[in-house]
């Protein structure tokens, strides 16, 4: 089945493979070494020139699990977090802070509206107990790049701490991780990164890292200083997946290889097909092309043709393609193009859209 859903994605061979690599106990020497390993090549792969500023911290658990360690360690006693909501994933980290009463009034825009910088600064001046900054770089909702530069900048003026969620942005679309000075970026191993959902990670700040082993701990599994101090001795607070961290180490290796910048240009170009083709066919999209990233294409329905419809007869002939969401979910569907898929796969599926939406059965 070729994936068009933003994961779990298709994975290599090569990374379904590295799955069965031998049985280890993770508190032995082996699991240490492909703890670091891993560790390692996310600092080389994404805060490339850093490395001395930043530490990754590794967790089992998916993407949802890293956003919310970052998230929930991040405050510190009396202080509070602002969040950037424009989708169904910046509503998330609202609502993780919620029940800790860590919130201000967030942020929230319609969906598929990037924040406006004038009223972040203003918002963080009206607000000095806000200590925190979240915003989602690509949120998956609509497939919308937020500004995650330009809100860095006013965040670093202001001298509070920015966090952000790229689950789905990482290596997927630009970010420059050390030349913004973010202070925490969650991802995952099952998006643009190419291995299997279960695994994530948080790129932290070092300076940031050690403040925090100051902050009240508010949760057990998800509090980062306690997964550093740990990772630190090659060690883990908790049973890993270890089968999956093996296809984690891989699809790493994979990606540095590609090399990041290389990765990103696949994907533009992937998604550039896709558009050309959406566009011949009448299709609308929900975004412009100013605001898409390089990794799904939010589509209007075609008229008469309901998700269910289009998604059941695609996937008879091989191609998953994903719903909207919420308000979106009777009004759009998505294309991701994340993932082991070659041009090949892209022109299987667009020759298969075309085929089903000129057909009758789809009406
Ligand atoms: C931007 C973003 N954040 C967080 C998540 C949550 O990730 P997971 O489903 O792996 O927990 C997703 C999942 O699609 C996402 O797209």
């Amino acid at each position: 089945m070729i994936l068009l859903n933003p994961g779990p994605v298709n994975v290599s061979e090569r990374v379904r493979k590295a799955l069965q690599g031998p049985d280890i106990c993770h508190r032995e020497p082996e699991f240490a070494d492909l703890l670091q390993r891993i560790r390692q090549k996310l600092l080389k792969a994404f805060v490339a020139g850093g490395e001395a500023d930043y530490t990754a911290i590794v967790l089992t658990g998916t993407g949802t699990a890293a956003v919310e360690a970052a998230v929930l360690s991040s405050v510190p006693h009396g202080k509070r977090m602002t969040v950037i909501n424009n989708g169904v994933y910046g509503a998330r980290i609202a609502s993780m802070i919620g029940p800790h009463r860590l919130g201000v009034a967030e942020l929230k825009l319609d969906w598929g509206t990037r924040p406006n910088l004038d009223q972040v600064g203003l918002a963080l001046k009206q607000h000095p107990e806000v200590h925190a900054v979240a915003m989602v770089h690509h949120e998956t909702t609509t497939g919308l790049i937020n500004p995650v530069k330009e809100v860095a900048e006013i965040v670093d003026r202001q001298n509070r701490v920015f966090v952000v969620d790229s689950v789905s942005g990482l290596a997927g679309d630009p970010l420059d991780i050390c030349g913004s000075k973010i202070y925490m970026v969650a991802g995952t191993a099952g998006k643009c990164v190419q291995g299997f959902p279960g695994v994530s990670f948080v790129l932290v700040r070092k300076g940031f890292m050690e403040r925090m082993k100051g902050y009240p701990k508010r949760s057990c599994y998800l509090n980062l200083p306690s997964y550093y101090e740990d990772q630190e001795k090659g060690s883990i607070p908790f049973t890993p997946a270890v089968q999956l961290y093996y296809a984690f180490d891989e699809a790493l290796t994979e990606l540095l290889e590609e090399g990041v910048p290389n990765r990103i240009q696949r994907y533009r170009r992937a998604a550039a097909m896709i558009r050309q083709q959406m566009q011949a066919l009448g299709l609308k999209p929900l975004l412009p092309p100013e605001l898409q990233s390089n990794t799904i294409t939010s589509y209007y329905l075609p008229g008469g043709v309901t998700y269910q419809v289009l998604h059941d007869h695609l996937k008879e002939e091989g191609y998953v393609i994903y719903a909207g969401q919420g308000q979106l979910e009777d009004k759009i569907f998505r294309v991701a193009n994340m993932g082991a898929l070659s041009e090949h796969d892209l022109q299987g599926f667009l020759a298969a859209f075309k085929r089903v939406v000129e057909s009758a059965a789809v009406r």
